[in-house]
This record gives C-alpha cells, sequence and structure tokens, in this order.
C-alpha cells in the first residue's frame, strides 16, 4: 500500500559497487549511485520516447518544469483514456455486481476527519539544513561504527538494495582512518525514524556527508489544503483529495438507497487524486498528483472474505495481463500480519517488475467495516444494509482494489517498450524500436496507408476506408515517404496494424493489406475480415 500504510521504497539500479571508488566519501558515493539509477538505461529510453513523441511532458516545461507534475499529450491522453475505458468496460459495465461513481475532489473535511487522514495521513520526513534536501525518514539508513565497544563514528545513506555492503565498507573506512585497533562490530542499519535525540547531530547528512545538519524527524502531511469560500480563516480549510475511495464511502448509503445492489456488491471509481508526496520520483510513478481506479466491493461480515479476496486478486492479474502484461513481470506482496493497520485484515500488493525495480502496481486490502463504522460514527447517519439472503442488518465489510492510472500507464510503458532487428525496404537488416502496445490500450489503433500519395485513385480509396474506420476508433492516416518509413513511425508509438491500399485494392478485388506491428507479417483481407478482425482485437 502507498499512503500511510505504505511500504517502504527500494531503489533498485544495476550499478555493481565494485564499479565506484571504495575510498569514495559515502554521501558522495551515494549521490553517484542515484545519478547512475535515474539515469539507468530503460527507465531514460521509455521518458526520452514520451518526450519525443508526445506522451508525456514535464508540467510547466518552459518554467523549467514543477516536480511531481506531469502532462500527457496527444499520445498520452490516448493511451491513459483507453487504459481507463478498458477497465471501466471491465470492472463496471461487464460486470453486474459493480455499479459507477463520479464524486468531487473538494469534500466536507469531516471526510477526512473520519477516514483519519487529517490526523494520520502523513509522512516522517527529515531536513538537511546545510543542503535543503529533504528525506523520507523511513528511507534514510543509519548505523553507529563501533570499535570494540567505542562508537567513533556513523554512517548513513537514502536506501538502496546494496546499503548493507556500502554501510560495511564505509564503516571500514572509517576505523582505518581513525587508526583504531579492535574488531568492528557488526553494523546494523536502523532507519532514522528509530534515531535517539542524542544521535541527531552525529549522523551524517547524505547529502554532505558530514554530521550536524540532519533535523529530528518530523510528520509532513501529505494532504494538500486549500481554502473553501469567502473567509480566509481555519474553519474554510479542505483538502484535495488524497484517494478516491472516501468518496466511495461517502455515497455509500446514496448508491444502496437508489440501486439495485444486494450484497456482494461493488462502487468502482476513476479520478485525480493528490498527494504532496516528499520524494517524488521515477517519473510517472510517483507524482504529486495522478489518477486513481478504485473499487470498493462490500461483503457480508460473515463471508468467506479470504476467498474472495483471493478472487478479487486473481481479477486483478487477469486484468493486467489482457492489457498487455506479462505474467511472469507480475508478484505478490502478502503484507506480514504484524504490519497491518489494526483495523485490515489482510492487504496483497501486486507487485510489477518497474525500470526501476520491481514495486507496487496495484493494492488489495481487506478492510473490515472500518471507514463504513467510522463515518457511521463521525456522520450519524447509519450504515446498515438489509441483506436480503440471509434476512441480516449489518453494516458490510470491504475489499478495496485500488489502483494507479499513472503507475499502470508506466507498466504498459514498460512492458511495451522493445528494440529488435527487421529488414528495411531494400532488405537490409535495421535495428527499430517499437511498442507493443495490447490493440486494447494503444493509442492509435491502425494507421492507413496509399502506396503512392501521387496516385488519386489509391488515395481516395486509402481516405475513404479512413474516415470510415475513423467513425469507430482512433486510427490514422499517412501518405508521406517510403512505407517503410511509415510503417517505423507507427511502430514507434505502439500502432499494432498497418493497412496499404494499393493497386490490387483498385484494380483487383478490393482487398487491402494488412500488416501486424510485431511480426511485421503482411496478409490481405477484405473490408468485412478487416472490420471484423478490428474488432476482436480492439474491443474484444
Ligand atoms: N484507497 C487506498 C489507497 O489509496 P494506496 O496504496 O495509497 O491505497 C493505491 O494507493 C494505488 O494508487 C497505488 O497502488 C498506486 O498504484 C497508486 N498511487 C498511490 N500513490 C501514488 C503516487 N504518489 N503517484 C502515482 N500513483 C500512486
Amino acid at each position: 500500500m502507498d499512503g500511510n500504510s505504505r511500504i517502504s521504497q527500494t531503489a533498485s539500479d544495476s550499478t555493481k559497487v565494485s564499479d565506484l571508488d571504495p575510498h569514495m566519501p559515502i554521501s558522495i558515493f551515494w549521490r553517484l549511485m542515484t545519478a547512475k539509477a535515474s539515469s539507468d538505461g530503460l527507465m531514460e529510453e521509455i521518458v526520452g520516447l514520451c518526450k519525443r513523441r508526445g506522451f508525456i511532458f514535464p508540467s510547466s516545461e518552459i518554467y523549467g518544469g514543477y516536480n511531481g507534475f506531469y502532462d500527457y499529450g496527444p499520445l498520452g491522453v490516448e493511451l491513459r483514456n483507453n487504459i481507463k475505458q478498458t477497465w471501466w468496460r471491465d470492472m463496471v459495465q461487464r460486470r453486474d455486481d459493480i455499479e459507477g461513481l463520479d464524486s468531487t475532489i473538494i469534500m466536507h473535511p469531516d471526510i477526512w476527519k473520519a477516514s483519519g487522514h487529517v490526523d494520520g495521513f502523513s509522512d516522517p520526513m527529515v531536513d538537511c539544513r546545510e543542503s535543503k534536501l529533504r528525506y523520507r525518514a523511513d528511507q534514510l539508513f543509519f548505523a553507529p561504527v563501533i570499535v570494540a565497544g567505542e562508537t567513533i563514528g556513523y554512517v548513513s545513506m537514502v536506501e538502496c538494495p546494496e546499503q548493507q555492503e556500502i554501510a560495511e565498507k564505509a564503516a571500514a573506512d572509517i576505523k582505518r582512518k581513525a587508526a583504531k585497533q579492535g574488531t568492528l562490530d557488526p553494523i546494523v542499519l536502523k532507519d532514522y525514524t528509530e534515531s535517539k535525540p542524542e544521535e541527531y547531530d552525529l549522523i551524517p547528512s547524505p547529502a554532505t556527508g558530514k554530521p550536524g545538519s540532519l533535523t529530528a524527524p518530523r510528520e509532513f502531511k501529505l494532504m494538500f489544503e486549500t481554502k473553501v469560500g469567502p473567509l480566509a480563516d481555519e474553519s474554510a480549510v479542505a483538502y484535495l483529495r488524497p484517494e478516491t475511495a472516501q468518496g466511495i464511502f461517502a455515497n455509500y448509503k446514496n448508491i444502496v438507497d437508489t440501486g439495485r445492489v444486494k450484497i456482494p456488491f461493488g462502487i468502482a471509481q476513476i479520478g485525480k487524486a493528490f498527494r504532496n508526496e516528499i520524494t517524488p520520483r521515477n517519473f510517472i510513478f510517483r507524482s504529486r498528483e495522478f489518477e486513481q481506479m478504485e473499487i470498493e466491493f462490500f461483503i457480508s461480515p460473515n463471508a468467506d472474505w479470504k476467498t474472495l479476496h483471493r478472487e478479487w486478486i486473481d481479477t486483478c492479474i487477469d486484468w493486467l495481463v489482457s492489457i498487455g502484461l506479462p505474467r511472469e513481470g507480475i508478484t505478490e506482496d502478502i503484507h506480514p500480519e504484524d504490519k497491518l493497520a489494526f483495523y485490515s485484515q489482510a492487504t496483497t500488493d501486486l507487485m510489477f517488475q518497474f525500470p526501476h525495480g520491481e514495486q507496487e502496481l496495484w493494492g488489495i486490502a481487506c478492510r473490515g467495516d472500518y471507514d463504513l463504522m467510522q463515518h457511521q460514527k463521525h456522520s450519524g447517519k447509519s450504515m446498515t444494509i438489509f441483506d436480503e439472503t440471509s434476512k441480516e442488518k449489518y453494516v458490510p465489510h470491504v475489499i478495496e482494489p485500488s489502483l494507479g492510472v499513472d503507475r499502470t500507464l508506466l507498466a504498459v510503458l514498460t512492458a511495451a517498450y522493445t528494440i529488435d532487428e527487421v529488414p528495411n525496404d531494400k532488405g537490409k537488416v535495421e535495428q527499430r524500436t517499437l511498442l507493443k502496445f495490447s490493440p486494447k490500450v494503444a493509442p492509435v489503433k491502425a494507421a492507413i496507408f496509399p502506396l503512392l500519395k501521387n496516385k488519386p485513385e489509391l488515395v481516395e480509396r486509402a481516405q475513404g476506408l479512413y474516415k470510415k474506420l475513423q467513425r469507430r476508433w482512433n486510427v490514422f492516416y499517412d501518405a508521406s515517404g517510403a512505407i517503410g518509413r511509415r510503417y517505423r513511425r507507427q511502430d514507434e508509438i505502439g500502432t499494432p496494424f498497418g493497412i496499404t491500399i494499393d493497386f490490387d485494392t483498385i484494380e483487383k478485388d478490393g482487398t487491402v493489406t494488412l500488416r501486424d506491428r510485431d511480426t511485421c507479417e503482411q496478409r490481405r483481407v477484405t473490408e468485412d475480415e478487416l472490420f471484423q478482425f478490428l474488432e476482436e482485437q480492439i474491443d474484444g
């Protein structure tokens, strides 16, 4: 889970400790490591392609960008919309037991008091007074360097997979420089939330490598505040929602009272969420404005929640695979019982192999009746439902599959990004970059090409087909350049199908050439076959 019960992030990269100078001060050492990690191959290539081809731009780029915010360009908005539409279609429209909702971003502030966000939605952070850098305290690790029972210094670093190894090397360095005799105690790393007040001035800042500049850990509120109405005092304070889920709980009673729902049933919502993340990073993986696709699935308190939870996990995995993620890239992270929030029965995160490492993509939590009970208590409105089957009245329990749109988009881009080798028009083998998007989410579904742009009969026929296809799907018409180059341009943006109108089309049987992006295979099909094929591939 992200948010106040989130697991710590682990930066993963392929830099070998042995690649770097072992005598380097640990802070510089770590800065180099992270610099390498953030510019690490695949992520850099994906970010570059997204910018070059109009998928994603840094927000406010003409003013130097704005950390943690991203804009989606012409292809990005199509990809994003397709992900959301496919999710909505599969989770809401094609199911009889889920209803949709679109609640406001700003809601009554009491909702966030009831949900626990006002008091609890925060991350512990620590500032370096000298560098002005801010760290999440649970991502900053430190250890005392103890020789023969005497503490001779401290090592510190931002969390990374090799932290133990790095810390041990740094500690050995400190011992050598201090010319201390005796045995070095084992290095036991702790995160900064476990530091004692007397240690704050002894732990070096990862930014400067020197002690004395780190503050005590402080709770950093993640909700963005705003003011609603003409008054500028505390009574006007409201929040930009940090999750869409509370809008669902707040409307649960409306839907029960007005809909045809019966237990078990779900309410789904797609919408923006905002979190003032201390360390937004890894492109759109962790940003400050993002979008969520959430379901609250209400079940009887007597239901076999473990089985239902498992069914939801499987449904979520199947859906990810259906939009093109490789099954082997998805793993399950089951939260240990002693790490669960007090109200939570179980949480499993679906993890995906992102360019920066294996990270949470989809959280599937069993939250009991905590949220509804909180709203019942704070609002004074009953949240009970009458179960027609068991003839009982109760406050239902809930299973919550919660997925980020932007994280899904990054996963889809990661899975789709491919470099292979194919022959060009002249038969010479060339490297090509392509995005192997599933036709369901591909921003452009097909490209229509007249073989030659100076033959009016070909152009007219191609334009006619383009207009017909355009009524139904987002398609692209391209008449300029050699056909091979036109294919390549579409491969790079992930258009799954190329349709070429040639002389056989106009002079013989009306068939067109249908090219597959991934295999480059071409076959002739009639217009009817083409429409049927596209329908199956895109809408199936
Ligand atoms: N209602 C439960 C909830 O919000 P969460 O684990 O904090 O749980 C759910 O968030 C999902 O939202 C995450 O699995 C992730 O996909 C996405 N998400 C959370 N914080 C995000 C951020 N700062 N940037 C992008 N996506 C985020």
